[in-house]
């Protein structure tokens, strides 16, 4: 774009004061600049910013929303069993239908770490981080089924360069290298929110942060890694997020509950223990499945019960899907399929004078795409509740907060890794007993390795040396 061309875009779209620093730029810092503008959908974000300070009501959904058609642990209803669902989950991954997508592109705000969340150190005993503990997870799923299941993982300018040299300089956790599939989401700009001029965090840089995980859809697509899918034959995609380690990865029930229901888009779900949860209900409105987040649902509507005093929208989203491959290629070629979300953040800036103004309040709003709507848009999405306790715990907040911090997390997979080891007749008394995912995936497996009887007398990490099954497996102990 020349530079006459800028100046009238800029000036057209009311923009003009993002150049007004330009002349103190060197040469490159004024290309770079030049760059990130002529990347901005200056139309796009004025009519986002129009729209989204017109107040929206769900009120209108939420009194139409129902319950969501679901697999419910209780068993009660479902169509198909336990059992044939995960045959028919088993055979997919065995026949190297189903691939994963780890979405870590966030910033991790609210845990304050300074480096991608995936890096940060989750194992009670180990240290291992959420890399970690998840890559094995997904390797050792592959070894399971004698398959090698390929992982899109999705990071953001954000995390991108930090997250390549850590998987690399970490061998990538036994994955093989053609098996991940790198790719980086979009950014968005944020604007002021009583003008809706697009913010300076620098004299030469725009301030822009990830679109969202809904920003997975248009990186997929453009990075080519759904023709790469199509290329490996998948034909279901496990989707799961960087802040879970006991999301049980590729989850054969939950894949095979997909499959016979004949779902494009299913969703794992935890029964809400209160009305008004902090979690995105996922509810029937008009026959489609859609979310309505927490804030958005009407504290009466929400409050509504069965005969049998139960939650009439019970359903809480913990962010776990599988996708139709077949689904995400129609949806992904059309790039209205997903609505951005506005948010009111404070966000550092430049005032006209150049000085860096840190508000304490939110000043800005910000523009995010979410994956979750794409669910209206599926044929028979279904839910799967799952047990939270067991495979639900998501590290969002700092150290010491009482709620989904690394503490909570650490102690809840200690506690079901000491029901695993009860299971198996272990005696474990007062040590915190970790397990690798490459020793054992679950319960069953850790039974087939550990003796009855055995006793932890100190705090020890079980892993394995090897990643095949067949070896023997060794403990380490610290
Ligand atoms: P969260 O909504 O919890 O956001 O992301 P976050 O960035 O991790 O944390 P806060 O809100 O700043 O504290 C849920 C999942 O979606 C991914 C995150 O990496 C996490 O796995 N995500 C979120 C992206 O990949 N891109 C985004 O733009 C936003």
């Amino acid at each position: 774009m020349s530079h006459v061309a800028l100046a009238e875009t800029l000036r057209r779209h009311g923009q003009d004061h993002l150049w007004q620093f330009a002349d103190q730029l060197s040469v490159a810092d004024r290309a770079a600049l030049e760059r990130q503008i002529a990347g901005i959908d200056f139309a796009q974000v004025a009519e986002l910013f129009r729209h989204g300070v017109t107040n929206e009501s769900h009120a209108e959904l939420a009194a139409r929303a129902a319950a969501p058609p679901a697999f419910r642990l209780s068993g009660q209803g479902n169509p198909f069993t336990v059992a044939e669902a995960r045959r028919a989950g088993e055979t997919a991954l065995a026949a190297g239908q189903v691939g994963a997508v780890l979405v870590a592109g966030g910033q991790g705000t609210r845990l304050g770490f300074d480096h991608p969340k995936g890096m940060y150190p989750i194992g009670p005993v180990s240290n291992a981080t959420l890399f970690q503990i998840l890559i094995e997870k997904l390797v050792a799923t592959g070894l399971r089924y004698g398959v090698r299941i390929p992982l899109y993982l999705m990071t953001s300018p954000a995390t991108h360069e930090e997250t390549l040299a850590y998987l690399d300089a970490n061998q990538r956790f036994g994955l093989a290298a053609e098996d991940l599939i790198v790719f980086c989401q979009g950014t968005m700009p944020a604007v002021d929110a009583q003008s809706g001029r697009l913010l300076l965090e620098a004299p030469g840089r725009l301030f822009a942060s990830p679109d969202g995980h809904g920003g997975m859809l248009a990186a997929l697509d453009k990075s080519q890694a759904l023709a790469d899918m199509r290329r490996r034959q998948l034909r279901q995609l496990f989707y799961f997020q960087i802040d879970n380690p006991l999301v049980e990865v590729c989850d054969p029930v939950f894949v095979g509950y997909h499959m016979l229901a004949g779902s494009e888009l299913s969703t794992q779900v935890v029964a809400k223990q209160q009305a008004t949860e902090r979690v995105g209900n996922v509810v029937s409105v008009d026959g489609q499945v859609r979310i309505i987040e927490y804030s958005d649902l009407p504290a009466d509507i929400a409050a509504q019960q069965n005969a049998d005093g139960s939650l009439k929208l019970w359903a809480g989203n913990i962010a776990v899907h599988v996708f139709d491959v077949a689904f995400l290629e129609r949806v992904a070629a059309d790039d209205h399929s997903l609505p951005f979300h506005v948010a009111r953040k404070a966000v550092p800036y430049l005032n006209e004078r150049g000085e860096l103004i840190t508000p304490s309040e939110p000043n800005a709003i910000k523009f995010e795409r979410f994956i979750f709507d794409l669910l209206p848009l599926a044929k028979q999405a279904i839910v799967m509740e799952i047990d939270g306790r067991r495979v639900f715990a998501p590290v969002k907040n700092a150290p010491g907060s009482k709620t989904d911090s690394p503490e909570t997390v650490r102690r809840q997979m200690l506690d079901l890794y000491r029901e695993w080891l009860a299971a198996a007749g272990a005696n474990v008394g007062a040590a915190a007993v970790e397990i690798s995912p490459r020793f054992a995936l679950d319960a069953t497996e850790l039974a087939s390795k550990i003796a009855p009887g055995t006793t932890f007398a100190t705090d020890t990490y079980l892993t394995c040396d090897h990643y095949s099954p067949t070896e023997s497996p060794s403990c380490c102990t610290r």
